[in-house]
C-alpha cells in the first residue's frame, strides 16, 4: 500500500536539529506528524501521513465505551553515523498482531507498520533528540471507531503512529533504584483475560493500583497472580531478579503476563553477556526468602520505556520492606544495562535484523 503525505508547511516544521536543553521526560513530546489508516469495508485503506492533531471520532466509538484499543511502544536510536535505526520494530509488529487478535481486531501486515513507522520518522528525522540516553519513542496504536452500543467487535478500525522524544521512564534514570510495592490487593491479570496482549484496558485497570503504590513511596505494584502465589510482573515492564550466581530469572510466560521484547532480547543474549538467563515461575515466599537470607542480590524491571530498571527495595502493605542486596545498582544489572543500550545505541554489534536503518525516502 502506497502512504500519501499531507505535510506542515516548511516554515511550520522543526528545520534544525532537536537539542534538548534539560532532561527530557518520558512521553510528554510529540512531533510534526502522525501516520493514520482506516479500517473500512473490511480493509486497511487510506495510508497517510499528516499534521499532528486531534482525530474526529463518533461520541459513540466503541473504543470509547467498549475499550477496543491496543498499543505497541518501540524505540528508534541516532548512531554515529548521523542516521536512526528502530529496534526490534519487527517483533512490535508482530506483538500488535497477538494483541489484536485477543482483542478481536483485524490484523495489519506486519511490513506495513514497518513501513508507516520509519516513514513517519523520516519525514520527522529532526525530531530526533540530541540528548545523552535520550531516544525517539515510537507509539503505534489501533482503536475501534463504529458508532455503536451494542457489545460487539468494531467493523471500523483507526491505526495510528504517533513519536515522542523522550527521555528515561522513571526520572531518576537508571543510577537510582526504583522501589515496588508487592500488594495482594489487586491484580493485573487473570487467565483466560486479556494479560499477554497490549491492550488499553489493562492499563486502565492498572492505575487504581499505581495510585495505591505511590502512597507507600513505590513506583509500581509487582503484580502477583490471582491466587497471590507468583510473581507476575510490574504495570509497564516485565520482572528480574539475579541470584548470587549470575543467573537472571524472569517469571515465565503466561497467558497473564505481556511477553516482553526486552525480556526476550536478554534471552537472546545471554551467551555474550556470559550470563545464564532462565524463565521459570517466580514463588513469592521463595523471592522474598532469597532476599533476605543474600541468595538473590539484584533485581529489576525490563522493558522498552523502563529499558533495565533497577529494583533496591520492595514494600508490602504492613508498611514492611526489604532491601535487595545493598539497595544500589549491582554490577550484573549494570552489564546488562550497558550492554543492552550498547546495542541500541551501535556501539555494541547488534544481533542481525536487530535493527533497522530508517531510509531518506521523503524528499519534501
Ligand atoms: N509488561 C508490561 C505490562 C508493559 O507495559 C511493558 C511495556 O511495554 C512490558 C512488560 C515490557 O515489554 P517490552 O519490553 O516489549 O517493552
Ligand atoms: C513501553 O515500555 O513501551 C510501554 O508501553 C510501557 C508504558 C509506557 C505503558
Amino acid at each position: 500500500m502506497e502512504i500519501s503525505y499531507k505535510l506542515k508547511s516548511k516554515s511550520d516544521r522543526r528545520s534544525e536539529p532537536f537539542k534538548p536543553t534539560s532532561t527530557l521526560s518520558f512521553g510528554q513530546l510529540r512531533t510534526d506528524h502522525m501516520f493514520l489508516l482506516n479500517y473500512e469495508d473490511s480493509k486497511w485503506q487510506n495510508a497517510r501521513i499528516v499534521p499532528y492533531s486531534d482525530i474526529p471520532v463518533s461520541p459513540g466509538a466503541i473504543a470509547i465505551h467498549y475499550g477496543q484499543a491496543l498499543f505497541e511502544g518501540a524505540k528508534a536510536f541516532m548512531h554515529e553515523d548521523g542516521e536512526i535505526y528502530s529496534f526490534r520494530i519487527d517483533k512490535n509488529a508482530k506483538r500488535l498482531n497477538v494483541s489484536a487478535e485477543i482483542l478481536c481486531m483485524p490484523q495489519l501486515d506486519e511490513e506495513l507498520q514497518i513501513k508507516a513507522i520509519h516513514a513517519l520518522i523520516d519525514v520527522d528525522r529532526l525530531w530526533f533528540p540530541l540528548q545523552e540516553g535520550a531516544s525517539l519513542y515510537i507509539r503505534p496504536f489501533m482503536f475501534a471507531t463504529e458508532d455503536s452500543l451494542g457489545v460487539h467487535p468494531s467493523s471500523k478500525y483507526i491505526f495510528a503512529v504517533i513519536l515522542s522524544p523522550s527521555g528515561p521512564y522513571y526520572p531518576a534514570g537508571f543510577t537510582k533504584p526504583i522501589k515496588l510495592l508487592i500488594t495482594k490487593k489487586f491484580h493485573r491479570a487473570v487467565s483466560g483475560g486479556t494479560g499477554a496482549a497490549k491492550a488499553a484496558g489493562n492499563y486502565a485497570a492498572s492505575l487504581r493500583a499505581g495510585e495505591f503504590a505511590k502512597k507507600f513511596g513505590a513506583s509500581q505494584v509487582l503484580y502477583l497472580d490471582s491466587e497471590n502465589k507468583y510473581i507476575e510482573e510490574a504495570g509497564a515492564m516485565n520482572h528480574f531478579h539475579i541470584e548470587k550466581d549470575g543467573t537472571v530469572v524472569i517469571p515465565e510466560f503466561t497467558d497473564t503476563i505481556l511477553r516482553s521484547i526486552t525480556s526476550e532480547s536478554i534471552l537472546e543474549l545471554q551467551n555474550v553477556l556470559g550470563l545464564k538467563v532462565v524463565q521459570r515461575r517466580v514463588l513469592l515466599d521463595e523471592f522474598v526468602e532469597k532476599i533476605k537470607s543474600g541468595e538473590i542480590i539484584e533485581a529489576g524491571g525490563f522493558g522498552t520505556a523502563a529499558v533495565i530498571s533497577p529494583v533496591g527495595e520492595y514494600i508490602f502493605e504492613d508498611g514492611s520492606s526489604i532491601t535487595v542486596g545493598d539497595g544500589k545498582v549491582g554490577k550484573y544489572t549494570k552489564k546488562i544495562y550497558e550492554y543492552y543500550t550498547g546495542i541500541q545505541n551501535g556501539k555494541i554489534k547488534a544481533p542481525d535484523g536487530w535493527l533497522k536503518k530508517v531510509e531518506r525516502i521523503n524528499k519534501d
